[in-house]
């Protein structure tokens, strides 16, 4: 089976059908993480190249093991080690890439719209790995399906995502994929993280995090971005950790099934307190689970590999 298109750049560009159908994959591929044996052969031979511009941990490192439980080979590039330091350009690197012949190349980059530019360069799928302050398609993708398997759905429920909204590629993949699924998807936060405009993406708004987490049933936690924290967005990390951190006190506020999500890496007693980040509304870890089961789906659907 295959989806009808090269690539995967973003939520915004895909349909309800096309977003189900890839849940409904990566459901199919859990299994295989709880085998003995967490091998399928369904991408022998294909070579995939994951080229990361930035940091990561969980995304990295979850593109690779799906890639090598589906028998692929698994090149990774960190562009520190690479000729990217020399000064190499990404269309150079794209063009040498592409003259060893991937079946697929997954990229991180610090520029929104960098994967863009990459899959016009390349014959091959370009699976986009988080680009600047655009969109993290895979991340939104596992939170869909970490909802999905607790509620059973995700129509009618009501997300609220908390944080640096205007920094956060998580955030804006989320926007689109849960309203896009009929959620009811509501954004908290400073003022000054708040991007303008950000109505027009089907969201509500709110400046109080106590009113956006009242009756919802998701509440997202976003990174906040100490690397930020000198462009005078909030006061002091303190004054923020109080009016949108998620401590047990403001949890008191929320249903009583609310589940928690957090992209990673979490900064902790900043956006979350460890005992919410560990306790037993925490889907954190489930999170990070079914990011290989997500990221095997976007590979056997872009690739078209068999299933034996
Ligand atoms: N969620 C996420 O993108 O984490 P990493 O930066 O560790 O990949």
């Amino acid at each position: 089976m295959k989806i009808k298109r090269k690539d995967i750049l973003g939520i915004e560009d895909l349909a309800k059908d096309e977003i189900e159908l890839i849940l409904s994959t990566a459901e199919s591929f859990k299994e295989v993480s709880e085998r003995e044996i967490k091998k399928v052969p369904t991408l022998r031979g294909r070579t995939i190249i994951n080229l990361f511009y930035e940091a990561s941990t969980r995304t990295r490192t979850s593109f690779e093991i799906a890639a090598k439980r589906m028998s692929a080979d698994a090149v990774n590039i960190s562009v520190s080690s690479s000729s990217v330091v020399k000064g190499e350009t990404l269309r150079d690197t794209a063009k040498n890439l592409e003259a060893m012949n991937p079946d697929c190349i997954v990229i991180r980059h610090f520029s929104s719209g960098a994967p863009h530019i990459l899959s016009k360069l390349v014959k091959c799928p370009v699976i986009n790995a988080g680009d600047g302050t655009h969109e993290h398609p895979s991340q939104a993708l596992l939170d869909m399906l970490t909802v999905k398997e607790k509620f059973g759905r995700i129509e009618g429920l009501k997300v609220a995502i908390i944080g640096d909204i205007l920094h956060s590629r998580v955030a804006r993949s989320n926007i689109y994929g849960f309203t896009k699924l009929g959620a009811e998807v509501r954004v908290a936060g400073l003022p000054t993280m708040m991007p303008y405009g950000i109505e027009n993406m089907g969201c509500r708004v709110f400046y109080n995090m106590e009113d956006a987490i009242k009756d919802a049933d998701v509440i997202m936690m976003l990174r906040i971005q100490l690397e930020r924290q000198n462009a005078g967005l909030f006061p002091t990390v303190r004054e923020y950790s109080r009016l949108f951190g998620l401590d047990a006190k403001k949890l008191e506020r929320a249903k009583k099934d609310v589940v928690i999500l957090h992209p990673g890496p979490v900064n902790r007693g900043i956006e979350i307190s460890s005992d919410v980040a560990d306790g037993k509304y925490s889907l954190i870890l489930d999170q990070v689970k079914n990011g290989v089961a997500v990221r095997m789906a976007l590979f056997y659907l872009l690739l078209g590999g068999s299933r034996e």
